[in-house]
């Protein structure tokens, strides 16, 4: 077993999972201003180190995602941030791409940028005690998208990351996320997804990737958020795991959902059939962001000294979620 796959599996095995908490400044200010908050670096940290002491770190989260403010930030008790998350047993990452710009020639899709010098990061990441990193493309579906350009650069781009980032001992994560933005039906988006998923192997492979130490990144199958035809939770589990299943090789030790706009409970009742439905060799888990903070943002936002309401909110939904990555997930248990 190579040390990479080690790493990939201590992050998403025994019911564990990854809380993405790498938001950048700018969606972090959005996601605080919204429930009134200041966004601040004082701020971020309070709730990001909220998290991070929480109990259910040390049964339920296996890694969390770093954004670079946070990696180099210390908590208001002396620890740096990602002693904080090794002390609970988790394993800190970074997300390393650096946002997305519109693709040339394809004006309305978007290429993730963030390449150049990305092996100097790298190598500082490791520094500061990063294990694990992540890079996001993102990929529109209309008629048109996402066109070939889209499928063929972001692979590309995925690709030479995930290389550099195995050379510097870490393990990538591959997040290919195609938006539930859209009118599409859900066998659309199974479509489109596949040969996404399938394009990034491809390079993958060529760029020569030790695939038993990445991590998948990708969506559930699901129809458009604007689709006036939405199908069963049965539905999306049976079609996402029929994608996963004839796209991604079996190397693979495992795959960790986004959550992409679902909200908590979906992305949680979702991932629970999923795993009651698992007839692949992957491992499923989550690496949420939205569906892990929600409410404890809304919570922490009413008194942000209230650190203990925080956390129990946290832990609820980190528990819940667990036992969806072991399909033991119930109505009963979310409510109890
Ligand atoms: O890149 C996306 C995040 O890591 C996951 O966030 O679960 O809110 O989609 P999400």
């Amino acid at each position: 077993m190579s040390e990479l796959n080690k790493i990939a599996l201590k992050i998403i095995s025994n019911g564990k999972g990854i809380l993405a908490a790498d938001e950048s400044n700018g969606t972090m200010t959005k996601r605080l201003e919204a429930v009134n908050v200041a966004s601040t670096p004082e701020n971020r940290l309070l709730f990001r180190e909220t998290l991070f002491s929480s109990e259910s770190m040390k049964k339920y989260i296996g890694g969390v995602i770093l954004y670079d403010e946070t990696i180099n930030q210390t908590t208001n008790f002396g620890k740096s941030i990602p002693d904080l998350i090794s002390s609970s047993g988790a394993i800190p990452g970074i997300k390393v791409d650096t946002g997305t710009k519109s693709l040339a020639n394809s004006s309305e899709e978007k290429i993730t940028e963030g390449l150049d010098g990305l092996r100097e990061r790298l190598n500082k990441y490791y520094k500061l005690g990063a294990r694990f990193t992540k890079w996001r493309g993102v990929y529109t579906i209309s008629n048109k998208y996402p066109s070939k350009l889209s499928i063929n650069s972001n692979a590309h781009a995925l690709a030479r990351y995930s290389a550099l980032v195995q050379e510097s001992k870490m393990v990538p994560i591959v997040e290919p996320e195609v938006l539930m933005d859209g009118e599409h039906s859900a066998d659309i988006c199974l479509k489109k997804t596949s040969d996404v998923i399938k394009k990034c192997f491809d390079e993958l492979i060529l760029h020569k990737v030790d695939l038993s130490g990445i991590i998948l990144k990708p969506n559930m199958i699901l129809s458009g958020n604007q689709s006036k035809d939405q199908i069963s939770n049965e539905d999306i589990s049976q079609k996402t795991l029929e994608c996963l299943k004839n796209s991604v090789p079996i190397e693979v030790p495992g795959i960790a959902f986004l959550s992409g706009g679902q909200s908590e409970i979906e992305a949680t009742k979702n991932l629970n059939l999923i795993n009651q439905n698992n007839n692949t060799r992957f491992i499923m888990t989550f690496s949420y962001g939205r569906a892990l903070q929600q409410s404890a943002l809304r919570i922490w936002s009413k008194n942000i000294k209230d650190i203990k309401a925080t956390q129990n909110t946290f832990n609820h939904r980190a528990k819940m979620c667990s036992l969806a990555a072991q399909g033991k997930w119930s109505n009963e248990l979310e409510n109890k």
